[in-house]
This record gives C-alpha cells, structure tokens and sequence, in this order.
C-alpha cells in the first residue's frame, strides 16, 4: 500500500524527533542557572549587599541594624533567617505594618543566595542554613513529635489555624524540607523556635520528614517521578507514550 509506506518513511524522522530533539530541548531548558552559581562569596556578599541596600535597607538600615517602628536589626539572625524569609517570599515586606505571609520569592535563586552571603557576613556567629538528613529520619516518631509541637498551631494535618490572639498559623505544606527545619530552628514571626535541646537534630529531620509525608499524603497514587511536575511528567509521556506508539506503528507497518 502506497499511503503505509509513505508513513513507514516519515516514522523513523519523526521518531527521533520526538525521542532526541523534544527531550533535550525541554531537559536542556530548565536548570541552566544552577550551573552559574559557582561565585567567589566575597563576591556574593558584594553582590548581596547592593540588592539589600535596594531592597532592604529602609526598614533594616545600614549595614542592618534596624530601624526603628520599621524593621528588626539582621545582627545575628544569620543565613537560616535570611534564606527562610527570602526563598518564602516574606522579605522584602511592601511596608512595615503588613503581616508577614509566604509568596512567590521577589528575587531568584542566585539573588537570594548573594543577599543571604550579605546578611550573614554581617555576623559570622549567626546560624547557618540547617541541613537536612531524611536518610537518618524516622517518619513515626517524626509524627508523634509533630503531634506534640507543632499541631496545636498548624493542626494535625498540617494545614494551618487561628491562633488566640488574633494571628494565623499558615498551611505547612508548601514547605520545602529547608525551609521546614529553618522555621524549627529561627522560629519566625510569633512561632516558638525549637534549639537541639527540644528537638535533636535528628528528632527535627524526623519532623521534617513527616511534614514533608503530610504534605504529598494527598496524592493520587502512581509513580511521583520525584513531585518534580510537568517537566518530567510530560518528558515521560513524549517517552514513554509516544514512543510506545512510534515503535508499535512501525511493527504494524512491517507485519503487513
Ligand atoms: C517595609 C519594611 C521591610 C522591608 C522593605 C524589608 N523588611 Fe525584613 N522585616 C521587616 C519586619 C517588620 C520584620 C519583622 C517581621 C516578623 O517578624 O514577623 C522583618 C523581618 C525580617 C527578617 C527576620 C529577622 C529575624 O529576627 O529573624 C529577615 C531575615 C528580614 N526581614 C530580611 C529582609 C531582607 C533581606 C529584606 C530585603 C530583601 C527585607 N527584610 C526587607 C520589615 C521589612
Ligand atoms: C505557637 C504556634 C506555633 C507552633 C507551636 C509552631 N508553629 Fe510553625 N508557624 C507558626 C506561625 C504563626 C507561623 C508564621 C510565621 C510568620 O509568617 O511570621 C509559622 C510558620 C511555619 C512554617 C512556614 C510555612 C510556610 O510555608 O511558609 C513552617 C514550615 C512551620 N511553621 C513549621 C512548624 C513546625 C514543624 C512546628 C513544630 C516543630 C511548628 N511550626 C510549631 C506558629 C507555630
């Protein structure tokens, strides 16, 4: 038949197409920035502080001491503050009497990480941004510390509630685990910090682990491909799908 041959021509082309170009086109385009991040951190700190005397210097001052009826003093608050406040997108806040709340960050990843070099060169004592150990994490008694810490405020579920006087305790699920063990650890806003006495680090990553389970609990099942969303998803389904058809219409195609 003249029309099947006429397609059995045109799928091999079209299959690597679909199989090389399409993939590397979508895989190529995503983590291009990641790879720039190898800056010199004085640098960085440079870099940081022209950014903080934009965006941040009116209500936490020079060199970050604080203003008065506008911001607290970064003294200290170290890179665990700066990096929750900033990757949440609570800083920089539109004005000082505006209740703190997550949303899209203002700046992107390489940003924040030259503001944070720049709030914690202001003082070498200040906490760093607290690693994560899920390998070492034990998601059972992650949850029963989590019944005892943290469900009062965020509820047993994780999703969030009023608080007495008059605050609001926000969803934890859009927490990445960083940001998870920061808020443990600097306690932001009227949230009690957690030190290694309460929580061991160990017993905060099992923490961590079980707020990251309630977060994805309500998936709908199937392979997650690591919750990395419709890049890899779509990737599977040009792989995955089409390929299967491709190979399959080229079967029927030399069958016949
Ligand atoms: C309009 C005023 C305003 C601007 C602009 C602003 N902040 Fe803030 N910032 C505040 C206030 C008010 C708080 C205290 C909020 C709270 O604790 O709920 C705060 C808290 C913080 C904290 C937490 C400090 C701690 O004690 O742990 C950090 C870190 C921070 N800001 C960083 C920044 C950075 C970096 C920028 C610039 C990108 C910025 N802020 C811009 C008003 C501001
Ligand atoms: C007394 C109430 C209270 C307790 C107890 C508490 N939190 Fe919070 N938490 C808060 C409040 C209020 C905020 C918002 C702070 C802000 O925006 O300034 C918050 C913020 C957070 C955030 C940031 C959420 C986001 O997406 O931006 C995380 C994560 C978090 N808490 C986790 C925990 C964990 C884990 C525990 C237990 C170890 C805990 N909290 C215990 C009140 C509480």
């Amino acid at each position: 038949m003249r029309i099947s041959l006429r397609i059995r021509r045109l799928v091999l082309p079209a299959a690597l197409l679909t199989l090389v170009v399409v993939p590397s086109v979508i895989l190529g385009a995503t983590p291009a920035h990641r790879a720039s991040a190898q800056e010199t951190s004085a640098a960085q700190v440079a870099a940081g502080e022209g950014l903080y005397q934009t965006s941040c210097v009116s209500c936490h001052g020079v060199g970050g001491v604080g203003v008065a009826g506008k911001g607290p003093s970064l003294i200290g608050v170290g890179a665990a503050s700066a990096d929750f406040y900033l990757s949440t997108g609570r800083m920089p806040l539109p004005a000082p009497e505006i209740r703190t709340r997550r949303k899209r960050p203002a700046f992107d990843e390489q940003q924040i990480t030259q503001i944070v070099a720049y709030v914690a060169s202001l003082d070498p004592n200040g906490p760093p941004i607290p690693a994560v150990n899920l390998a070492a994490a034990d998601e059972s008694r992650g949850g029963e510390l989590f019944r005892l810490n943290c469900a009062s405020c965020h509820g047993f579920a994780g999703g969030g509630g009023a608080l007495s006087d008059g605050n609001q305790a926000p969803p934890i699920w859009d927490a990445t685990p960083t940001q998870m063990k920061e808020a443990i650890r600097i306690g932001p806003g009227t949230m009690p910090e957690f030190s290694e006495k309460q929580l061991t680090e160990e017993d905060a990553d099992s923490v961590v682990a079980y707020a990251e389970y309630l977060g994805n609990a309500n998936n709908r099942g199937g392979a997650p491909l690591d919750y990395g969303g419709p890049i890899p998803e779509g990737l599977v389904a040009w792989l995955g799908g089409l390929g299967v058809l491709i190979v399959a219409s080229v079967w029927i195609g030399r069958t016949r």
